[in-house]
């Protein structure tokens, strides 16, 4: 029988649809091992100002098809600290919380596996962020709904790009990453995608689009990942018009709104996997992993190794994909 009585669940970093599919199989399945439920309200923060909520069954009910999450998030620099880090445990043990699962990015898996190292509790980490950017799983939670909300943008775009023949520039999230940019680029029909994976020089593609113009192309789409190393959307728009005036060219950044909408059908069930799991682990006398999803197959790989291990990469396939195809 596990000692783990008590176990709390927060998300921390940037919010991710999924999240709320996530902390709903968190705490049912919980309670359904007979555990107390608690949930940590704005991550870090919550956790140093003990803003501690008892969750039942019902505290999440309706909740699957929202984005965003039920128990916000925060970034807190004072968890950065020694004192912050003391403080935070000193609540948990104060309101009796025996382990963690913490949904978040890099920065909070971080955070709990210096928590779970120096306090010594248990902590499972969800990779929670649309950037698909963690070691250790195919696919992180918010990313296939973030890449969904970008597709329609470019096809919203490509409906007034078409009518006014405009070469269109659109800036996507990722931060160092260009999943987004890479799937929502080839589903899009991008005529072009800019990678930070990937150098692109200005001049071929520059030479791409006067190519397309030669074949009565009259308007086209290039998706620019926001960690791109041609310095974002506005700078890349501004040296092709240089080169290219006779385009009539626009910019579009996508910004936040691909953090939001309803989580796809396959976040809502990452989500629930993942949290199901997470406390299954725990109860298994597991900690300092993350849940990931490799193949279709839930699987765990070391808290250490997925916040170290940056050599995850983009598929082969894909990025040859991304130029012959668009
Ligand atoms: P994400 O989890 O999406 O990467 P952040 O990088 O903002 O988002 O990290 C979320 C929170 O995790 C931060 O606000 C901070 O409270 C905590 N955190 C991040 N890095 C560290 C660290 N090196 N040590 C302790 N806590 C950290
Ligand atoms: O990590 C998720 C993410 O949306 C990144 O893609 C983006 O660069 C960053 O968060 C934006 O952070 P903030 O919400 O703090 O502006």
């Amino acid at each position: 029988m596990s000692k783990i009585k008590k176990i709390a669940v927060f998300t921390s970093g940037g919010d991710a649809p999924g999240m709320n599919a996530c902390i709903r199989a968190v705490v049912r399945t919980g309670i359904h091992f007979g555990c107390e439920m608690v949930g940590i309200k704005q991550g870090y923060q919550g956790m140093i100002d003990k803003n501690f909520i008892p969750m039942n069954r019902y505290s999440v009910s309706n909740i699957m098809q929202l984005g965003g999450t039920i128990l916000k998030t925060a970034r807190c620099l004072e968890f950065k600290t020694e004192e912050g880090q003391q403080k935070a445990y000193n609540n948990l043990k104060e309101a009796g919380i025996d382990a963690l699962v913490a949904i978040g990015g890099d920065g909070t898996f971080t955070g709990a596996e210096r928590l779970s190292k120096k306090f010594d509790i248990p902590v499972i980490c969800v990779p929670g962020t649309i950037d698909n950017d963690l070691y250790g799983t195919d696919f992180t939670l918010g990313f296939d709904t973030a890449t969904n909300t970008v597709i329609e943008a470019i096809d919203k775009i490509r409906d007034t790009a078409e009518s006014h023949d405009r070469l269109f520039f659109i800036e996507v999230m990722g931060r160092d990453a260009g999943c987004i940019a890479l799937r929502a680029g080839i589903a899009g029909g991008a005529e072009a995608i800019l990678l930070p994976e990937k150098a692109t020089a200005i001049d071929d593609l520059i030479t791409t689009l006067e190519d397309g113009a030669k074949n009565s192309k009259s308007s086209s789409i290039v998706i620019i990942a926001e960690g791109d190393k041609n310095g974002g959307a506005y700078n890349v728009a501004q040296k092709v018009k240089e080169k290219i005036s006779y385009f009539d060219t626009k910019v579009t950044i996508l910004g936040h709104l691909q953090r939001g909408g309803s989580p796809s059908s396959f976040d809502r069930i990452l989500g629930s996997r993942m949290g199901f799991a997470a406390v299954k682990a725990i109860l298994a006398g597991e900690t300092r992993k993350m849940v990931g999803l490799k193949g279709n197959n839930i699987s765990f790989t070391d808290l250490e190794e997925s916040i170290t291990r940056h050599d995850f990469k983009l598929e082969d396939d894909l990025m040859e994909m991304s130029t012959i195809l668009a």
